[in-house]
């Protein structure tokens, strides 16, 4: 088993969730717990240090070229893991999903078009869509006793025509939900009535607790194959996300063929280290995600009992990712109070809720991929903050 719980102290070392976190929160690193960026206080799988240490061993930092092992890594990667078998032709190395899913943007549609998102969501989507000048469409996600449920006739009465694609967060980022069968053919459906190019952002793919069974889009509807995007990386699965690389699945040659216009015209190209990063991670990473499986399903039910366990306070049940999504809202305060006491009392930064959208207002965001000892520490303090309520 990987030691999850060796302390990595990350104060220092260009975090950004914790050398940031004073300036954006003023809470010091060294009395503040950070919960915000998504990344992971974990070592990475040992064998993405021992990738590097090669590379570094050797000196020269060229220009990569033959990326037929690295495709092949990520091949056999989504077979093995997906059931999903990918032609190596498919796949668009791009310096993140972040980029990968704004260079869709960019090649689908025209400035002022509309573009769907299902709120609240990952709130880079709607920055990236507002730097481009695109008019967001924001379909609120139903939460259904504290489970978030698509409302697709309440999004379709609200199209003006002008709507040319739809970024789909699948597992949804926040609240953790892995989409059933019938969902993503629904989504997929409306998509083709309303002929739509559909982005599916399966970065949290792999990161999905016992019980649950994600299915990449293309193999839950295969009709939507013509208009789909599929966005993936090993960033977010085994804490690399310093490695900047991502990867567009295109199975279609026309839809393919406009995305490599638009990476062409912003000559998009990843970064040595980040190939292979993703390359060793692919190949070796399986034992360590396994046990990552397992560990955090243990933060996750010790986050949840210690804060379901102060009235007012409701942990969405994850289905899958590490971002605890907490609804403040049975507690009757406002925002700035409910915040104030996380943030000010209990010297704890999460993101707050309504970065991700409408329906986001009550809900404050926990990354809870930390050694257990801070998971516990930071429900003790919020607690703490809140003892007046118990
Ligand atoms: C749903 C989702 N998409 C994309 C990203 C960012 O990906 P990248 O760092 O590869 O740009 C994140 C990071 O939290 C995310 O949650």
């Amino acid at each position: 088993m990987n030691n999850f719980d060796e302390k990595t102290d990350r104060r220092n070392t260009h975090s950004d969730k914790w050398d940031n976190m004073e300036r954006v929160y003023g809470i010091s690193a060294d009395e503040g717990i950070a919960m915000w960026v998504a990344d992971m206080d974990f070592r990475s799988p040992k064998c993405v240090s021992d990738a590097i240490l090669e590379l570094v061993d050797g000196s020269v930092y060229t220009y990569y070229g033959d990326q037929r092992s690295y495709l092949e890594a990520i091949c056999n990667w989504m077979d093995r893991r997906h059931g999903w078998k990918v032609d190596p032709k498919w796949i668009l190395s791009v310096n993140g999903v972040n980029n990968g899913i704004a260079l869709a943007v960019q090649a689908y549609t025209q400035e002022n078009d509309g573009v769907i998102l299902f709120s609240p969501v990952y709130h880079a989507f709607a920055s990236l869509l507002n730097a481009n000048n695109r008019r967001i469409v924001e379909g609120e996600l139903v939460n259904n006793n504290g489970r978030y449920e698509l409302d697709l006739d309440a999004l379709e009465a609200q199209l003006q025509g002008d709507e040319k694609l739809m970024i789909f967060c699948s597992p949804h980022n926040p609240g953790g939900r892995v989409w059933s069968l019938e969902e993503l053919q629904a989504v997929a459906a409306f998509c083709i009535k309303h002929d739509l190019i559909l982005v599916s952002d399966e970065i949290h793919h792999d990161l999905v607790y016992a019980g649950n069974k994600h299915t990449i889009l293309a193999l839950a509807a295969p009709e939507v194959r013509n208009r789909l995007v599929i966005m993936s990386a090993t960033t977010k699965t085994f804490n690399i996300a310093g490695a900047h690389i991502g990867n567009a699945i295109i199975s279609d040659k026309t839809l393919r063929k406009k995305y490599i216009a638009t990476m062409s015209a912003g000559k998009v190209s990843a970064n040595r280290f980040g190939y292979h990063m993703a390359e060793a991670a692919y190949n070796g990473g399986e034992e360590w995600l396994d046990d990552w499986r397992k560990y955090m399903a243990e933060n996750k039910r010790i986050f949840d009992e210690g804060i379901n366990a102060i009235p007012g306070l409701r942990s969405m049940n994850l289905e899958a990712t590490y971002l605890a999504w907490v609804n403040f809202a049975d507690t009757g305060m406002t925002k700035e109070e409910f915040t104030d006491r996380v943030v000010k009392i209990a010297k704890v930064a999460p993101n707050s809720g309504d970065t991700f959208g409408t329906g986001g207002e009550n809900f404050l965001r926990f990354n809870i991929a930390t050694r257990r000892e801070l998971v516990t520490e930071a429900v003790k303090r919020i607690a703490a903050a809140f003892a007046d309520l118990q």
